[in-house]
């Protein structure tokens, strides 16, 4: 058996190739950002064709400069941005629009449309989730309403919708010339198409999208020696068996090996996700938190999961770099918030997709609160950092109430957590111990464990409990009345990003 598994981490901003070894340690990656287009308010989108050339260019070079060859890969995993939906044409492999991104608000009228014609209850129920802008269903909507030709080449068979997951495996597993037309289970129920219990299709869902079941694709297990055949010849990974696929924030529920109902983990990426292991029970919320499969590796049932999900963190300290320009990198952000020593008063409630959990406000814009003549950039940079953290905060709080369990510390993840002050303010706001493995990069290293799971390169889930390391901790040095007194700063800004567009 080869010595390595790889994961394709195709993310909002990036897209990287990770190499792993038997005890999941990192051997070798590469990353690439790609476009933002942004052509109207709300609006953002990807090109299809250039997320699949830095796909192959970064497998190739992560490949190259580990000095490995496609023999010493086991098993390759895709893990992906979820959400984001693109239609192509599988005779010429074209996509017929740009990918719509998972932050795009161009669909708020649909989802509007959808709670006020009564559907909103039938959504909640099979798919799990709330009508929002968020999910691919009403992008595919859109796209099928504006662009001209779509829904007729959909019905004679030849549009293919498809997560990025999907267009990615097309590709890779040939294209045009045959390329699977598949999703996984993780990524098919961010659609609000997919039924939950059933795990497939649902026909009043795609009643009420108008979406031709014929566009869609074949929906699988997370892991599965089966699942997606092997990658074919392109110079890359060729010939290596393509066994898994999940959406990126359950990747990283396995990557922290959250595989135990009740195990709760926090990524830090353009967004935050938080995501609890619920078992074989599907747990609906009544706090404004997301039901999602959590992973299903081959016949095992199903797992489930709670997630809250806010849209914009780490997207805001990139506005402060790219609108503002106050910083010229990401990481600057931490010394510039250490110049103050507080938030000088500033509240920053980055509502640019509107709200997601557990809001859910379509209607919702940014919105900076508390400014004096005595603010600076640093009190802005402070207020961003507090505001990933109260909006993960807000997440947590829903999570308890869902669950009457309360949070005892919580594993975090991804770009973010690099940063001391974020996560010490983190620890701050949630009273709780903050804690970060070893691997930061939990996300790849969950599509390599689904990958390495389907083809025995890992025998059992068990095995990977043991590469769980703790890297570092955050223990809360705030006092509750601080903690409160900042929270209800925090609800006030919030209640006034609502109601900004009609
Ligand atoms: O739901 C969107 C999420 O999957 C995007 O994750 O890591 O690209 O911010 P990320």
């Amino acid at each position: 058996m080869p010595e390595f598994v790889a994961a394709i981490d195709q993310g909002t901003t990036s897209t990287r190739c990770m190499i792993f070894d038997h005890a999941g340690r990192e051997v070798s990656r590469h990353q690439l950002e790609h476009q933002q287009i942004m052509e109207r308010p709300g609006w953002v989108e990807h090109d299809p064709a250039e997320i699949w050339v830095r796909t192959v260019e970064v497998a190739a070079t992560a490949l190259a400069s580990a000095d490995l060859k496609t023999d010493d890969i086991a098993a390759l995993g895709i893990t992906n941005q979820r959400e984001t939906t693109v239609v192509w044409n599988p005779k010429t492999g074209k996509p017929y629009y740009n990918a719509i991104v998972w932050q795009d608000t161009r669909t708020d009228k649909i989802a509007a449309a959808l709670e006020r014609d009564g559907h909103g209850e039938v959504i909640r129920a099979k798919a799990g989730l709330p009508p929002a802008t968020y999910f691919a269903g009403g992008k595919l909507a859109w796209m099928l309403a504006e662009v001209d030709g779509l829904r007729a080449a959909a019905e004679k068979g030849e549009a293919l919708f498809g997560t990025i997951d999907t267009w990615l495996i097309w590709n890779l597993t040939g294209g045009r010339n045959g390329g699977r037309h598949i999703t996984d289970v993780t990524n098919a129920s961010r659609t609000m198409l997919m039924n939950l219990e059933t795990l497939d299709w649902d026909d009043e869902l795609l009643a009420i999208f108008d979406v031709p079941r014929q566009m869609l694709p074949e929906i699988r297990p997370s892991s599965d020696p089966n699942l997606y055949g092997t990658v074919e010849p392109r110079g890359l990974v060729a010939e290596v068996p393509l066994s898994a696929a999940l959406g990126d924030q359950h990747a990283a529920m396995v990557g922290q090996v959250c595989l135990d109902k009740g195990d709760t983990k926090n990524t830090y990426g353009t967004g935050n996700f938080m995501l609890i292991n619920t078992g074989e029970e599907i747990v609906r919320s009544d706090n404004g938190l997301l039901t999602a499969v959590c992973y299903k590796f081959g016949d095992a049932p199903a797992t489930y999961a709670l997630e809250g999900s806010v849209a914009v963190t780490g997207s805001a300290v990139q506005w402060l770099r790219d609108q503002l320009g106050i910083i010229s990198d990401a990481r600057e952000i931490e010394g510039l918030a250490r110049t103050v020593e507080d938030n000088g008063g500033v509240y920053f409630v980055p509502a640019f997709s509107g709200l997601f959990a557990p809001y859910w406000r379509s209607d919702a814009r940014g919105i900076i609160a508390g400014l004096s003549r005595f603010n600076n950039k640093g009190h802005l940079a402070r207020a961003t950092l507090e505001a990933i953290c109260y909006q993960s905060a807000d997440v947590a709080k829903a999570m308890e109430s869902d669950t009457g369990l309360a949070l005892e510390s919580l594993k975090v993840d991804g770009g973010v957590t690099n940063d001391e002050l974020c996560m010490q303010i983190q620890a701050d706001v949630l009273g709780v111990d903050v804690v970060r493995p070893v691997v930061k990069e939990t996300t790849a290293l969950g599509a390599a464990y689904a990958a390495g799971l389907g083809v025995g390169f890992w025998k059992s889930p068990d095995e990977l409990r043991e590469h769980w390391a703790e890297d570092r901790r955050w223990t809360p040095e705030s006092s509750p009345e601080q903690r409160a007194a900042g929270h209800e700063k925090w609800h006030r800004a919030v209640e006034r990003t609502f109601g900004w567009v009609d």
